[in-house]
C-alpha cells in the first residue's frame, strides 16, 4: 500500500502537478457559486493519494463551495487511495454524503463508514449517492459498486420512479462498460448497466474520466442522460481538457420533465470561465 502512495505522489510532483492548478480550484468556487444553483454534485476525487493534510484541504474546498445540506458528495478512487483513519479522511467529508432518508439495504464498507446508497429529495427531484471507491494495487484506478448497493440502488430506483421524482444518480466512474479503459472501469458496470436498464433514471453524472462526456443509454423507460466533466482544476495543459463544470436546468412543464445543460468552461487565454454550450437534454 505504501508503494502505491509512492507512485501516486510521483504522478502528481511529474505530471499532475503542472496541470492541477489551485487557483481555478479557488475560481471554479467563484464561478459556480455566482451562478446561485439550488444544489451542487460533486463526484470526486477530492484528493489525489489520500493524505491526512489532502483532506484537510478537501474539506476545506468543500466547505468553500457550500453547506452540506446544499452540496453532495461522492466519492472517488484516489478518496479511498490507501486505507487511512475515517476520522482523519473521508469521514471529515461526512456530512456531505448523508442522506436524509433510509435507503432499505444501504451498506458501509471498511474505507467508507457512511451507508451507500443515500438518497436526498430537493422538492421533485431526487439525488442518489452511490460508492464506487476501494483502494486498488497500484497501476489500477477501478471501482466496484458490489451486489448489496446494486441490490440497494435497483429498488430505490424503482421506489423513487414510481413516486414521480426525477432521479438523478451521482457517481464516481463512468457506469457503463467501456466509457473508460480496463484498468480504470467500474468492474461491475455491467450489472449497473442492467440496473439503469430495467429501471430507467433521468439523469448520471460522473468523474474519473477527467474529460467532458455525453453518453445516453436507452432504458425501458426512456433515455438516460450519462454525463461526465472534466477535472476541477485542470489548466489544460499537456493536452488535457480545462476545468469545467455542467449547469442542469431541470423543470417540469406539460406532464414532461425538461432538462438543459449549460457547460462553463476554463478559457486559458482570458483565465476565466465561460459559457462554452447550452443544448437541452430532450
Ligand atoms: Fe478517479
Amino acid at each position: 500500500m505504501i508503494s502505491k502512495r509512492i507512485v501516486g505522489y510521483n504522478s502528481w510532483i511529474f505530471r499532475r502537478r503542472v496541470i492541477h492548478d489551485p487557483e481555478i480550484a479557488s475560481d471554479i468556487i467563484r464561478d459556480i457559486r455566482t451562478a446561485q444553483p439550488n444544489h451542487i454534485m460533486v463526484t470526486g476525487d477530492l484528493v489525489n493519494i489520500a493524505l491526512h493534510g489532502e483532506f484537510l484541504n478537501g474539506e476545506n474546498w468543500l466547505r468553500k463551495l457550500g453547506r452540506p445540506d446544499l452540496v453532495s458528495f461522492v466519492p472517488g478512487n484516489h478518496d479511498a487511495y490507501v486505507p487511512i483513519p475515517w476520522d482523519k479522511g473521508m469521514g471529515r467529508l461526512g456530512d456531505y454524503m448523508t442522506g436524509d432518508l433510509t435507503v432499505p439495504g444501504a451498506i458501509t464498507t471498511p474505507e467508507i463508514a457512511m451507508p451507500f446508497p443515500y438518497v436526498r429529495q430537493r422538492r421533485n427531484i431526487a439525488l442518489i449517492g452511490v460508492s464506487t471507491a476501494i483502494p486498488t494495487r497500484p497501476g489500477r484506478a477501478t471501482g466496484i459498486l458490489g451486489p448489496a448497493q446494486m441490490d440497494a440502488l435497483a429498488n430505490t430506483l424503482k421506489n423513487l420512479r414510481t413516486k414521480g421524482f426525477y432521479r438523478i444518480l451521482m457517481i464516481h466512474h463512468p457506469p457503463l462498460p467501456g466509457l473508460a479503459r480496463q484498468r480504470k472501469a467500474l468492474t461491475d458496470a455491467q450489472g449497473l448497466k442492467d440496473i439503469l436498464d430495467d429501471e430507467g433514471c433521468d439523469l448520471v453524472v460522473h468523474g474519473h474520466n477527467h474529460t467532458a462526456m455525453h453518453n445516453i443509454l436507452t432504458s425501458r423507460h426512456g433515455p438516460v442522460h450519462i454525463l461526465g466533466v472534466p477535472a476541477a482544476t485542470s489548466n489544460g495543459a499537456r493536452n488535457t481538457e480545462p476545468a469545467a463544470w455542467n449547469e442542469y436546468h431541470i423543470r417540469r412543464a406539460s406532464g414532461r420533465w425538461q432538462c438543459t445543460v449549460n457547460t462553463r468552461c476554463w478559457d486559458v487565454e482570458k483565465s476565466s470561465f465561460v459559457t462554452q454550450t447550452g443544448y437541452s437534454l430532450d
